[in-house]
């Protein structure tokens, strides 16, 4: 053993690395494919890419040779516009990972539990473990809701947190209200995640008036297409705030990508618009992969559809597109493992991957 092990913290040592995904011209070199023929549809990206006006403003950004503002005051007030706030209800990060990582950071101790309703977004398991908490999950049902009823029974007084993700990924389903005010009125705190929310119909903000204990995280990396370059928030009362701005790292959000998470919210109409595209194609491919045997949709209010594979192998059929350059997610764990999710894309790219899996299926 080397002599360094004995100086790691020994919670960590025994963590699983946190399962990543390949970037596309990395896959796109393994498998021998020009890189153009990659269609990427594993991450729930949005598939117009950087606007050119966003382009230009990072090309014209004058300040990247100094320091971002650790107070994120244009940032904060920008996203406060748009998510209809104060900016001391806001704090910005690097992606919702970062926020999440900062929301355990603040609030758990060694050993505080946390529930999750599995399955859902894998990182929570692991942001929680990093910070010293114990990620519990309930599961979800066959059709991967949370009935109230159930929610109901389950004993929170052994948990600090909830984390519910709506829509949920990856199943696409959003929390029902009901569940989420039942969820509010208990001692706890309730991370709501809607880093998909911008195509859900409905969001929770309106109930952070009323209830100090929630705290919404939301991203610019999936409708706003600025995955790469990492900014997300939290939406929260504003002595949660107060906590998070005081514990953040004080750069995380870097000049270029404040640039761009401000030009992105002044052009708000240029992703309304994208949003309303990914959702037809979105639909419409949902209701093409029904007829196709061996595939079921499950119903999705986000940029992403799961699919049940039966009569054939769901990781042979992952294996099969990503041959062809189509990459989907897969998930080895059980009650997923018959499953893939694919992201909705534009109307060709959602066009080609129904004609793959038609062969596929066949
Ligand atoms: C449910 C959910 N939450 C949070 C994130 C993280 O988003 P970000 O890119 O802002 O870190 C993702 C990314 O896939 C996600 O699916």
């Amino acid at each position: 053993m080397s002599s360094i092990a004995k100086f790691f913290h020994p919670g960590f040592t025994r963590m699983r690395p946190y399962s990543p995904i390949e970037p596309p011209d990395q896959l796109a070199k393994r498998l021998g494919l020009p890189p153009e023929q990659i269609l990427k549809l594993d991450a729930n990206e949005n598939p117009f890419g950087l606007h050119p006006d966003l382009r230009r403003a990072l090309a014209e950004e004058k300040y990247l040779h100094v320091y971002p503002d650790p107070a994120q005051v244009k940032l904060r007030a920008a996203i406060a516009a748009y998510a209809k706030l104060a900016p001391n209800q806001v704090v910005a990060g690097a992606g919702a990972d970062e926020l999440l990582d900062l929301v355990m950071r603040l609030f758990l101790q060694p050993g505080d539990q946390v529930l999750g309703f599995s399955p859902s977004f894998s990182y929570y398991d692991h942001v929680v473990s990093l910070n010293h908490g114990k990620y519990q999950t309930y599961p979800r049902k066959a059709d991967f809701s949370l009935s109230l009823k159930e929610v109901k029974e389950i004993d929170f007084s052994a948990y600090k947190m909830v984390i519910l993700c709506s829509p949920n990924n990856p199943s696409g389903n959003p929390v029902e209200k009901k569940v989420l005010e039942y969820l509010l009125q208990q001692d706890l705190l309730v991370l709501l995640d809607e880093a998909y929310g911008e195509f859900a119909k409905e969001k929770g903000t309106d109930y952070l008036a009323e209830h100090e204990n929630l705290i919404i995280l939301r991203t610019f990396s999936k409708c706003f297409a600025l995955a790469g370059m990492r900014v997300g928030y939290g939406l929260m009362a504003p002595i949660i705030a107060q906590e998070l701005m005081k514990i953040k790292p004080p750069y995380s959000v870097n000049v270029a990508a404040e640039a761009l998470a401000l030009k992105a919210l002044a052009h708000w109409p240029i992703y309304a618009e994208q949003i309303q595209q990914i959702k037809a194609s979105r639909d419409w491919f949902w209701h093409e992969v029904r007829k196709v045997p061996g595939l079921t949709p499950f119903p999705t209010e986000a940029n992403f559809i799961l699919c049940r594979v039966t009569g054939y192998e769901a990781k042979k059929l992952k294996e099969e597109l990503e041959q062809e350059g189509i990459l989907v997610r897969y998930f080895a764990q059980a009650p997923l493992r018959d499953c893939i999710r694919v992201t909705a894309g534009t109307q060709a790219q959602m066009a080609r991957l129904l004609r793959a899996l038609q062969e596929k299926m066949a």
